[in-house]
């Protein structure tokens, strides 16, 4: 038998995942919703045979899924996880998992009392580029990290449905929405710093800029992360340094100690650990979730507490950053 997928939310990022779950043969994909009548109408023409909801209970009452992946905003995030597995269903969900830890807790509560799998989905973990460098500072291949720098810049986001994003207590604006990108891939390979020291940056306009670094006991991270209103293309690199070499992401081309790096897609299997069948990063989260499920395992490349870690320690940067 197949597992049964639902999606709810088919904006911006659920149609991406709309598109991944129509790909999947050993699935059967068999619903999703939105509250926008014109995002299921541009669904459906695609997926006739699909069943599309405007009300997230109803398709979780009358189609039962094993398997429910969560595309709404972010503060939807925690209700839409813990009413999903409450109807008995697996959870995947975009990232951050929710908007603070007081709702992390709530749904990692949920999953223990249900003994529902839930993985949020933490797309940079799966991209090649990071999944090498990662792979790099854990093998010690060049020596120890003395210093990483990571960097996301985007144009501040005014495409989504009613503006979500630019209200702070719906995204947690630039620190949970963009930043939280880096700061969980740090925190994946590195676990909490010791200190945090920066600046953030709020401007009337919606430019909205964090710059922090991070100490830990052998080596620092600096992480720098804004919307820009002048609209800049979104642009994600590093740099990491080690005792005896180093690694850089640019323009999307990874260059180890001067030679160009040509990732192949077991790249990233090998430090995911499980068959991982897509280079790209958002499939393959799609694809490793569900390949967990199948073969009854929890995800252990991505767990809820150290999803939940990361949106702790989002809240520590904004307590310890000062304002500007
Ligand atoms: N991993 C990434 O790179 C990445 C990139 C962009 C967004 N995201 C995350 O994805 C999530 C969605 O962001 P987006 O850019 O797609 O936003 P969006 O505004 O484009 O889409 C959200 C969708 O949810 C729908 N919706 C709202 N309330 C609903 C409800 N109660 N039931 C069903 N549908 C509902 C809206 O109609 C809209 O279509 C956010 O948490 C965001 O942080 C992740």
């Amino acid at each position: 038998m197949k597992l049964k997928v639902a999606l709810i939310g088919i904006g911006g990022m659920g149609k991406n995942h709309f598109n991944i779950y129509k790909g999947f043969e050993d699935i059967d994909f068999v619903a999703a919703c939105d509250i926008r009548q014109s995002r299921l109408d541009l669904a459906s023409a695609e997926c006739p045979h699909m069943h599309f909801y405007t009300n997230y209970a109803e398709m979780l009452e009358r189609e039962q899924p094993d398997i429910v992946d969560i595309c709404t905003p972010t503060y939807l995030h925690a209700e839409h996880a813990i009413a999903a597995m409450q109807a008995g269903a697996h959870v995947i969900c975009e990232k951050p998992m929710a908007l603070s830890s007081q709702e992390t807790s709530m749904v990692i509560a949920q999953a223990q009392k249900t003994g529902k799998t839930f993985m949020a989905a933490h797309v940079v973990r799966f991209m090649q580029a990071y999944a090498y460098l990662a792979e790099a500072i854990k093998t010690k291949k060049h020596g120890k990290l003395l210093k990483l720098s990571l960097r996301r810049i985007s144009a501040t986001p005014t495409w989504s449905w009613e503006n979500w994003f630019l209200d702070k207590q719906k995204s947690g604006h630039v620190l949970l929405d963009l930043m939280i990108h880096d700061i969980d891939f740090m925190q994946s390979v590195l676990g909490e710093p010791e200190e945090i020291v920066g600046a953030h940056y709020e401007l009337q306009n919606h430019t909205n800029f964090a710059s922090a670094i991070y100490l830990y006991d052998h080596c620092s991270v600096s992480i720098e992360s804004g919307w820009f209103k002048s609209n800049p293309k979104f642009t994600a690199d590093y740099f990491a340094f080690f005792e005896e070499g180093y690694i850089s992401l640019n323009d999307g081309n990874v260059v180890e100690c001067g030679e160009p790096v040509v990732l192949a897609e077991k790249d990233a299997i090998q430090s995911m650990g499980i068959n991982i069948s897509h280079a790209d990063g958002y499939a393959s989260e799609c694809r490793y979730f569900i390949d967990c499920i199948k073969a009854g395992k929890s995800p252990d490349f991505i767990t809820p507490e150290s999803s939940a870690a990361s949106v702790a320690l989002v809240e520590k940067t904004i307590e310890k950053l000062a304002k500007l």
